[in-house]
């Protein structure tokens, strides 16, 4: 009645953004994500703790601004008639500050909430549950490069590419470690609501998907490079267009763009992807990544730098369903 799991957060690099059906939580666009590898978050659920009521603690501090959320989601692996649980999280990253910190978490939970519950479910009703509790946690139950797509009654997913396959890296500059003022899904229903820009952002984002799913099948840097940074500043301007307007970049951020762009300039194979937060993610090859790595920590305004490769499926630690 207890289990333990590990999963990495995944950053998109054509992004989802906008509900399709709040209530089953569907995306209102599909999406194309990859899976890192050095960052991640480790959630144990113990349903055998004989509590009354769930307790979470993250990082051994009680959290119980977060305790909604997740008991959400173990009702909805386990069913509501489950015994309370006590959950405990370890995430190596800040958490809710553009780092998908949400993503990790809610994976490693429902991966680790069917395990002590004793139920062995397929990896894709694994993704349903946690993309029913935050839409991008489904792509973190696949490894490698990922396509959520944005048809049908119920969440479904495809893997465009295994992680070595095409080993690409990833620098975070981290420019910021406050959690963010406003959550994802407020924000995206702002943007639907409010958004002169909403309509045409739905109505080419098939066009990105395509260009890059062609990009990711023929390894063609250049493509996905093209298609990832006008995506991402697509997504960006329809926040920014939004009533209230969402803005989750600093100056750090900006620095961090103009670095990008000179590192291009002087032939290196990197773009650059910007979540809801402040930190930049730089995807490069594997041997631009020590310059990469350098530029961005020697940039205004970085406080800390993470490297990271392209990473697994989330999954059980050994021995822990026991
Ligand atoms: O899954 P959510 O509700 O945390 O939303 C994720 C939104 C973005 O990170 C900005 C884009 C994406 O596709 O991950």
């Amino acid at each position: 009645m207890q289990a333990t799991a590990i999963a990495q957060p995944n950053i998109a690099l054509i992004k989802y953004w906008g509900k399709r059906d709040l209530g089953r939580n569907l995306p209102a666009v599909g999406s194309i994500s990859i899976t890192l590898s050095a960052l991640h978050t480790t959630i144990a659920v113990d349903l055998d703790a004989g509590l009354r009521n769930d307790v979470l603690l993250i990082s051994g501090v009680a959290d119980v601004e977060r305790l909604t959320r997740i008991s959400a989601c173990l009702d909805s692996v386990i069913g509501e008639q489950r015994p309370a649980a006590r959950i405990t999280s370890e995430c190596n990253f800040p958490i809710a500050a553009g780092l998908a910190s949400s993503a990790s978490a809610f994976a490693a939970a429902t991966v680790a909430a069917a395990a002590a519950a004793g139920l062995s479910l397929p990896t894709i009703e694994l993704a349903r549950l946690a993309g029913l509790a935050s839409g991008s946690a489904a792509r973190s139950l696949y490894g490698g490069f990922t396509e959520l797509s944005n048809a049908g009654d119920v969440i479904d997913l495809t893997v465009l590419r295994d992680e070595q396959s095409w080993p690409l890296q990833v620098v975070v500059a981290i420019t910021e470690t406050a959690a963010k003022a406003t959550g994802s899904t407020a924000a995206m229903e702002i943007s639907r609501q409010t958004s002169p820009f909403y309509e045409s952002w739905i109505e080419t984002q098939e066009e990105d998907l395509a260009k890059a799913r062609a990009a990711i099948r023929e390894r063609d840097f250049a493509a996905l490079a093209g298609v990832a940074e006008h995506n991402c500043l697509k997504m960006h301007s329809l926040m920014w267009a939004s009533r209230p307007p969402m803005m989750y970049w600093n100056s750090a951020t900006l620095h961090c763009l103009q670095t990008v762009r000179k590192l291009q300039d002087e032939g290196r194979q990197v773009f650059f992807t910007i979540d809801a937060g402040p930190q930049v993610k730089a995807v490069c090859v594997a041997d631009d990544a020590a310059a990469v790595r350098d530029a961005l920590a020697a940039t205004p305004g970085v406080r800390k730098i993470m490297s990271t490769d392209l990473g697994p499926a989330a999954r059980l630690v050994d021995g822990s369903d026991r």
